[in-house]
């Protein structure tokens, strides 16, 4: 689902609520999430103005409805409180998700985000408490790692959910990535589709558990820095856009 629409704009933008709605619903089901835990969003732009389609906030995913989405615009506005829980400006009849900020920080910065998954998978989650993986996030264990981006997925320092310290710290942890996790929180993936940020959680997660089991067993063996760089020269061409669907 690309952002915006010329024609029939208002029935394009039911289709993107309720592909925001399907994806967010698909979080439990598909092994990252627990509960009303995590959010979704879409890049969606309404008329000339840039912004995004989110879930609301603390609603149960079974009980949502494309009604419940909202829509904020990227631009900050001046005078916008740090701390606000809620955007000064939305439209919604529910409050967006307290994750918004961290949402539209990455829209506004990077250009090839255009659907974010924030999930609370039980094995990313379990290891963003660990201090090995504060310092070093998950290292290139298996070569699976280059679908995030880079050699390691990081980890984003603690920050209060919702607050504009941690949008930063996920910001500054996705530099050439497209994925990472938070410290005793959770983890983050965007991609160019909501499918592919799905997509890519649920590989992250996979990656979580199965660094997560060989260090009950051992110290895994880490892939060197050539070997990644022919891993990422294999995915260019193997999976041209890798977490997308
Ligand atoms: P929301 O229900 O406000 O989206 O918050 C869930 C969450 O995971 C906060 O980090």
């Amino acid at each position: 689902m690309s952002a915006g629409a010329a024609a029939s704009p208002c029935r394009s933008e039911d289709r993107a609520r309720q592909a925001v709605v399907d994806t967010a619903r698909q979080l439990e089901p598909r092994g990252v999430n627990t509960g009303r835990a995590g959010n979704v969003s879409l890049r969606w732009h309404r008329g000339g103005e840039e912004g995004l389609l989110i879930t609301p906030s603390a609603l149960a995913y079974a009980a949502m409805t494309i009604d419940d989405i909202a829509w904020l615009p990227l631009a900050a506005p001046a005078g916008e409180e740090d701390e606000a829980a809620q955007p000064l400006r939305f439209d919604g009849r529910r409050a967006p998700s307290s994750e918004w900020r961290l949402h539209r920080d990455l829209y506004a910065g990077r250009s090839d985000a255009a659907a974010i998954v924030h999930a609370h998978p039980s094995y990313a989650s379990t290891l963003a408490c660990l201090p090995r993986v504060h310092a070093q996030g998950i290292p290139p264990f298996h070569y699976m790692i280059a679908l995030a981006g880079g050699d390691d997925i990081r980890c984003a320092p603690y920050a209060t959910f919702g607050t504009r310290q941690l949008s930063q710290a996920a910001c500054a942890a996705l530099l050439g990535r497209r994925a990472c996790l938070l410290a005793q929180h959770g983890m983050v993936a965007l991609a160019g589709t909501l499918e592919g940020a799905l997509e890519l959680a649920v590989e992250v997660e996979w990656l979580a558990r199965a660094y997560w089991q060989a260090l009950q067993v051992g110290e895994p063996v880490l892939l060197d820095a050539a070997e990644m760089a022919r891993v990422h020269a294999r995915f260019a061409r193997y999976r041209p856009d890798p977490s997308a669907a």
